[in-house]
């Protein structure tokens, strides 16, 4: 059985598209995935009623992604049938594709019985991550693929950090679902309009992941509720914020949460809301239920 765990982004998305750092945490859900000789290729994710066969022209971009990751497994193999558990919600910033990915070519590694390392296995994922995002940082494959809390930065070695008290997130699902490709191409257009302007506010997301991770590596939970907030506005000005969001980011605030921003691409999604206690989140989860579709508390990187 191999797995492929969700993420969460606490600052720096789409900064990191264009070269900045984020800082990003693994999550205990994911997708867990197993393969065994069969007919014929195929992915089955039972939680969607979908079965695809790998192709290069399939309709169902599951299909291609399958395609992409197969045909890099040197050699002659027997066909194999892989079946996913998916217990994230897709299109929703907390990484589902990667986590899918990552636990499908895992679980063809474990059938095979090829070895290969997180930081590899991160690595062939890109080539799935492209067919459902275009143009991925790699953020959402390192983590699936190697969890805990880290920095990344494209094209480098992901940077482990240790938190100095737990993160405890309440993660809440807007039910809005959004196209990661097409807000990653919106805020490209919008940087290659106005190169200066958009590169500013990149920068200012960078400095947030500099002080956010200082302020995870000293506990400080005060400051890195703040730091997500002014995260949250510069996400806006790149204007892929939602009203929803925006009432759920004010009722977690409101209900005790130190701070809350979107987590992902953006359009919908999830939002992310830092609490200091279990019982401070389950409130927030109260206050937020009639606003989204679902919420629950989490540890970043656990
Ligand atoms: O929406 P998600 O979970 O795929 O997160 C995307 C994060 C972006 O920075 C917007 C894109 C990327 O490839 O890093």
């Amino acid at each position: 059985m191999a797995f492929g765990r969700g993420k969460v982004i606490l600052f720096g998305e789409h900064g990191v598209v264009h070269g900045r750092p984020a800082l990003a945490a693994g999550l205990a859900r994911g997708v867990t995935a197993t393969a065994i000789a069969a007919d014929a290729d195929a992915l089955v994710v039972e939680a969607w009623d979908l079965e695809v066969s790998p192709s290069p022209e399939a309709e169902q971009p599951l299909g291609r992604a399958l395609w992409e990751v197969l045909r890099r497994f040197d050699g002659e193999r027997a066909p194999l049938r892989v079946t996913a558990e998916v217990a994230l919600p897709a299109g929703a910033g907390l990484g589902c594709s990667a986590a899918l990915g990552v636990a499908v070519i895992g679980a063809v590694d474990e059938a095979l019985g090829a070895k290969r390392s997180p930081e590899a296995l991160a690595e062939a994922c890109l080539v799935w991550e492209r067919v459902f995002h275009g143009n991925p940082s790699g953020v959402d494959s390192a983590m699936a693929a190697m969890g805990g809390v880290a920095v990344f930065r494209r094209g480098e070695t992901l940077v482990p950090i240790v938190p100095r008290t737990p993160i405890r997130l309440v993660i809440a699902d807007s039910g809005e679902t959004s196209s990661t490709m097409s807000m990653v191409a919106e805020v490209a257009r919008q940087h290659e309009r106005a190169p200066a302007r958009i590169d500013a506010v990149f920068d200012g997301m960078a400095a947030i992941v500099q002080n956010g991770r200082l302020a995870v590596e000293t506990g400080d939970l005060r400051s890195l509720g703040q730091l997500m907030t002014l995260n949250q506005t510069l996400l806006n000005t790149l204007m892929i914020s939602t009203a929803k969001l925006e009432e759920m980011c004010s009722a977690a605030r409101e209900a005790g949460a130190l701070g809350a921003k979107l987590t992902g691409a953006g359009g919908g999604g999830c939002m992310i809301a830092l609490v200091d206690t279990v019982a401070r989140g389950e409130a927030v989860c109260a206050a937020l239920s009639p606003l989204c579709q679902s919420a629950f508390v989490a540890e970043a990187g656990a």
